[in-house]
């Protein structure tokens, strides 16, 4: 489960002069089955979100309006990912630790999940997290 594993998707987009129209099934346009879908709106300029790990929850992540970044960490490499666009998602897998920033006035941050939210399946603290995943 390196960071490697973790890229943006293309959805499919229906290009029509009255509004385009994108769609996302389970296990089709991406990896999982949806059991959950959480959004993060009205997000005050300079805040930041995340800073966690899931142990087995599998995430897409899409700015349905305005932008924001992703800074990805899977404890050896990290990469910022910059989302803005409503047709594409960042596929996070499990035992990533994720941190969200950079967030544009109106943006909002939809995220597709695997499961109902349990809190047992984060790692809120980073040194446990790396502790787990490379026993430092
Ligand atoms: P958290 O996952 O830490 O938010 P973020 O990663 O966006 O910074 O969740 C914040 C709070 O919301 C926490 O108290 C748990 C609660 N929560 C739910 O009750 N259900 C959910 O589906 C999610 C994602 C969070």
């Amino acid at each position: 489960m390196n960071i490697d594993r973790c890229q943006i998707l293309d959805l499919p987009k229906i290009h029509d002069p009255r509004g385009n129209l994108t769609f996302i099934e389970s296990n089709n346009q991406i990896p999982f089955a949806i059991e959950r879908v959480y959004y993060l709106y009205d997000v005050p300029g300079g805040s930041e979100r995340g800073g966690h790990a899931h142990k087995e929850l599998h995430q897409l992540i899409i700015a349905m309006s305005g932008s924001f970044d992703v800074v990805l960490d899977d404890g050896k490499e990290k990469k910022r990912v910059h989302l803005n666009r409503s047709y594409s998602g960042l596929y996070v897998c499990p035992m990533i630790w994720r941190e969200l920033d950079n967030f544009s006035s109106g943006a909002v941050c939809m995220v597709l999940a695997s499961n109902t939210y349990s809190e047992d399946d984060y790692y809120r603290d980073y040194a446990e997290f790396m502790r787990t995943r490379w026993g430092a």
